[in-house]
């Protein structure tokens, strides 16, 4: 099977002796879900934030190495790893509210997402902008030109953090309990809409959450931590 993520005897710790990550080892599986599982403070965001080196500055790695394809990632400059994140490898999060700017419409913060990494003219950015918002099931708010963030509905919130985090067309995708601020029936459409993206593009899904229900209509893989350690894996498939 064709890894492209591994996380290899990963140990983060806060204050030197406080160990939160525990040693752990993941493969990433190229084109499928992997979830991780576990309580709340079991250590699931921090073991995905290091794969974007994006840990808290107070956090050390203790021990361990991540590899995306070939790249030793812990070892990259900020210039190197900033050409991965948003681009290669994406991230959404749970509270959209607090990622998008309250100040400007979301096509604007879509469009500088395209800016941003390609070499693209305003009037291509604008109309990529719109496809995206089709692609997330936002055709109504694709038409109206000046729409911002508080107009929307959470659901329609983390649809406008998805068309970001496509945007790029990324190798990876980390979802970090991307519905857990949303209502039940809101939960299974973007699962729904991840899913499909997933196969549309090929991404390869990393679904981070606590709830082990959830978990199982999307995974193909799942890795439960407890204490900041692997505790045991199931293969669906
Ligand atoms: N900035 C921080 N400083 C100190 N401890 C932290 C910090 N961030 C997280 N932790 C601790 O690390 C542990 C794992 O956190 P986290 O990965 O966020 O858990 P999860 O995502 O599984 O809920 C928790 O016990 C949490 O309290
Ligand atoms: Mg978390």
């Amino acid at each position: 099977m064709d890894k492209i993520i591994s996380i290899k005897n990963l140990t983060i710790a806060f204050d030197k002796n406080n160990e939160v990550v525990k040693n752990i080892n993941i493969d990433f599986i190229r084109g499928k879900t992997t979830a991780i599982v576990g309580e709340s403070g079991s250590g699931k965001t921090l073991s995905a934030l290091s794969i974007l080196k994006l840990l808290p500055t107070n956090a050390v790695i203790k021990n361990g190495k991540i590899f995306y394809k070939n790249i030793d990632i812990l070892s990259l400059t900020l210039k190197e790893i900033e050409k991965i994140r948003g681009n290669k490898i994406s991230t959404i999060f749970q509270e959209p509210m607090t990622s998008l700017n309250p100040l400007h419409t979301i096509n604007k913060q879509i469009e500088e997402i395209i800016i941003n990494h390609n070499q693209i003219s305003s009037k291509d950015a604008k109309n990529k902008t719109i496809e995206l918002l089709n692609e997330v099931g936002l055709e109504e708010i694709s038409k109206r030109h000046k729409v911002y963030p508080y107009e929307l509905s959470g659901g329609q919130r983390q649809r406008v953090m998805i068309a970001m985090s496509i945007a790029n067309k990324p190798d990876v995708l980390i979802a970090d309990e991307p519905t857990t601020a949303l209502d039940v029936t809101v939960q299974t459409q973007i699962i729904d809409l991840l899913k499909d993206l997933q196969k549309k593009l090929g991404m390869t899904l990393i679904f981070i959450s606590h709830d082990l229900s959830l978990v199982k209509k999307i995974s193909d893989y799942v890795f439960v931590m407890k204490n900041g350690k692997i505790n045991y894996y199931y293969f669906f498939k």
